[in-house]
């Protein structure tokens, strides 16, 4: 019987594929995990394949690559030699990064589907990476897994070649097989200085590589009216040092500078928090789980998720250092009741991902 390839390049891409990864093995369908490399310290990739109980990649790519383009293109000769190797049945992708594109095209090359996972996100904003990244993999994919209706429509203006599925989105489950096991295991509020904090992360590259918006989350960062613990992305500690701002921020009383946390950790610190400040992806989706339920100011221009914001979690406000701070107060003062349903799904996303790859592939 033919595998099921699953692909992960960086770190919410492990996250998101744990629960696939869980329901194939549940399910007895033969899988290839690959770990192409993109992500390749410790605590952005081996950690969570440990945090996750995942297995180990079968095959991990060490690409060494400075420019996006040769990053996606040895990624993709790499994938190209795997495929001719193992001719899996379906790719599995997931998100909007380079290796993603690069999988999921090198796929199309070989003749082999790619699934992709998350499919029809759309923040309309071109200067970003992932917009082209998740509009070209959604053109060359024969299996698109939406996770809400918003997405389906997206696919369908765009007339996509591929079989659209609505299934919810697998950072849901993950959130809930591993918030219980977080709560026990993890010891990150131990080292925390503050009783009350805002959590922020940002590592956007049209963000951090504009040195104007590195300064403004900084300068907002130092004076939050609540304290911030800021676990920091190696792209903008990178972008801090070579503007000499990383030690000045390290001094500043109001935040602590955390290493990229492992996700039980990021997981707690999720839960315990007053609200989030972020320019992340996946952690708007979170915030929305029923276990979680916290605010999010989005620190950016444009979201693909505007379910969230609609759905009353998640806040766009820019990203002018008094237009976040105006936010975070706002939110302080409003302590809104959040909605405890996620429009993100119920968990079971992985679980019908899988049952649609059985249908189609295997009986
Ligand atoms: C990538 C994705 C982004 C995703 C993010 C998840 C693209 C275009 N971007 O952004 O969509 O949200 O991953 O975190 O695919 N670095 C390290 N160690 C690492 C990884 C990166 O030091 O383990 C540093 C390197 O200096 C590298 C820089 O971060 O050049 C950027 O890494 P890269 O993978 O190109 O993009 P991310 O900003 O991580
Ligand atoms: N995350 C983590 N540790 C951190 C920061 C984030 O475990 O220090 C997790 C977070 O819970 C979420 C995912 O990483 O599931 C988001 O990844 P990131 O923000 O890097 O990428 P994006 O979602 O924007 O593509």
């Amino acid at each position: 019987m033919k595998a099921v390839t699953v692909v992960a390049g960086t770190r919410p891409e492990i996250i998101k594929m744990a629960p696939i990864i869980r329901a194939l093995r549940k399910r007895n369908v033969p899988m290839i995990f690959v770990h192409c490399g993109q992500h390749y310290d410790y605590n952005m990739s081996q950690q969570f394949i440990e945090d996750l109980e995942l297995p180990p990649p079968d095959y991990t790519f060490k690409i060494k690559a400075y420019s996006a383009g040769v990053q996606t293109a040895r990624i993709m000769m790499n994938m190209d030699e795997l495929l001719k190797k193992t001719a899996p049945s379906l790719v599995l992708v997931e998100g909007d990064t380079n290796s993603v594109l690069a999988a999921a095209l090198a796929s199309n090359k070989r003749g082999i589907p790619a699934g992709h996972v998350e499919a029809g996100l759309r923040s309309f904003d071109l200067r970003m990476p992932e917009e082209h990244n998740r509009r070209l993999t959604d053109h060359v994919s024969g299996y698109l897994f939406a996770p809400t209706a918003l997405a389906e429509a997206n696919l369908k203006k765009e007339n996509v070649w591929g079989k659209i599925f609505v299934t919810g989105n697998t950072i849901i489950d993950a959130v809930l097989q591993h918030l219980p096991i977080a709560e026990k295991k993890s010891e990150i509020l131990d080292k925390i200085h503050f009783k009350r904090f805002a959590l922020a992360t940002a590592h956007r590259a049209e963000n951090v590589d504009d040195l104007k918006v590195l300064k403004n989350f900084i300068g907002a960062f130092a004076e939050s009216p609540v304290p911030v613990v800021y676990p920091m992305h190696p792209r903008t500690k990178k972008r801090l040092r070579q503007n000499k701002m990383y030690a000045q921020l390290l001094k500043s009383g109001n935040v602590q500078v955390l290493p990229p946390v492992g996700y039980l950790d990021f997981l707690v610190l999720m839960r315990r928090c007053e609200l989030v400040v972020t320019d992340s992806g996946g952690i708007q989706e979170e915030a929305t789980a029923p276990s979680i339920r916290k605010p999010v100011l989005v620190i950016r221009l444009s979201t693909e998720r505007p379910e969230a914001v609609e759905a009353g979690f998640a806040k766009v406000v820019g990203t002018e250092k008094q237009k976040i701070l105006k936010g975070i107060e706002e939110v302080l003062v409003q302590r809104k009741e959040l909605s405890a349903t996620s429009p993100f799904g119920d968990g079971n996303a992985a679980e019908k991902i899988v049952e649609i790859i059985q249908k189609e592939f295997y009986i």
